[in-house]
């Protein structure tokens, strides 16, 4: 498998670090638009290949997209993070043009490529990211959801005092502060809800930094987060190359699924070597398909900020 990954900044070389850890991927090609700096990250990171053991080939380019080319799996990480006290929604001005940009040159070289958006504000870059390139709904999977879930996951270890491993749990809405909808009545360790072992009080806990799991990570690194937004596109990607039909919230067109239409927003998603191989539907509570649908709302307004752009 050749996987391209656009933007060599500190998501998009964790994400290439990871991938070539996992050590299934044929190669992997940074870009960014920095001279020479795709290809620095893309030398060290060979530099560790005899040291953490792995066979994959991680290669940088400057912009050319040439290098890219029959790439199965494209990550699109382009654009500006954001910075402590923005919300994700600040930054679309800058990364619509951006994510516009890459996916076409992306689709170029490798027209039958899936592509993974992380850019923010995530939800509505992956929209974007449909609208533009026409492809099947199947082929653009937006990556929040498997990280917001990963996030999730730790806080309920914290305050369930117990390995990550664990326990189980999914997030599922927008990628942002707001719309996050952590299913904290569904999640489980080892099989029992949560809720035998956690008060009300400490599952809003849970629920309120969840949400503000990429907040609090911003305010304290100056900048947003890049391990678990690495490890998170890994394990999407990892998921298509196996096509092992592994369940992972992703934004995802929907058109009616869970009552919703023409907008992309975090659903479980079964991936395999399609990308998207089925969106489930599963049972919603009255109150959770309430903040499903608060949510939607949230991200048709981010949307609404594309205009010109789609
Ligand atoms: C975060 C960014 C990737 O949540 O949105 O860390």
């Amino acid at each position: 498998m050749k996987v391209t990954v656009v933007g060599a900044g500190a998501v998009g070389a964790s994400c290439a670090e990871y991938i070539a850890i996992k050590n299934f991927a044929s190669e992997v090609v940074l870009v960014d638009i920095k001279e020479g700096y795709a290809e620095g990250k893309a030398m060290d990171l060979m530099q560790t290949a005899s040291l953490n053991g792995f066979d994959t080939k991680i290669v940088g380019s400057t912009n050319d997209y040439a290098v890219t080319a029959g790439s199965d799996v494209a990550v699109i990480t382009s654009g500006i993070p954001r910075k402590p006290g923005m919300t994700r929604e600040e930054l679309i001005g800058i990364n619509a043009g951006i994510v516009k940009e890459v996916t076409s040159n992306i689709l170029k070289h490798s027209p039958e490529a899936i592509i993974i958006v992380v850019s923010n504000p995530m939800d509505t870059m992956t929209y974007l990211a449909h609208k533009t390139s026409g492809l099947p709904k199947h082929r653009i999977i937006g990556m929040g959801g498997a990280l917001d879930s990963a996030r999730f996951k730790y806080r309920l270890a914290e305050a369930l005092e117990c390995p990550a491993s664990d326990v189980d749990g999914m997030v599922i809405g927008g990628h942002s502060d707001t719309g996050m909808v952590p299913l904290i009545e569904k999640a489980v360790r080892n099989s029992v809800p949560v809720s035998e072992y956690l008060s009300a009080d400490r599952m809003q806990q849970v629920v309120e930094d969840t949400k503000v799991g990429g907040a609090t990570l911003t305010k304290l690194l100056g900048t947003s987060a890049w391990y678990a937004p690495g490890a998170a596109v890994s394990a999407l990607v990892h998921a298509i190359a196996n096509d092992s039909k592994k369940m992972f919230p992703c934004s995802a067109l929907l058109e009616g699924e869970f009552g919703l239409n023409d907008l992309c927003i975090g659903v479980p998603c079964v991936l395999g070597a399609n990308g998207i191989e089925r969106i489930v539907e599963i049972e919603l509570s009255d109150a959770e398909k309430a903040k499903l649908q608060e949510s939607a709302e949230g991200v048709r307004k981010t949307n609404g900020l594309l205009e010109g752009s789609i």
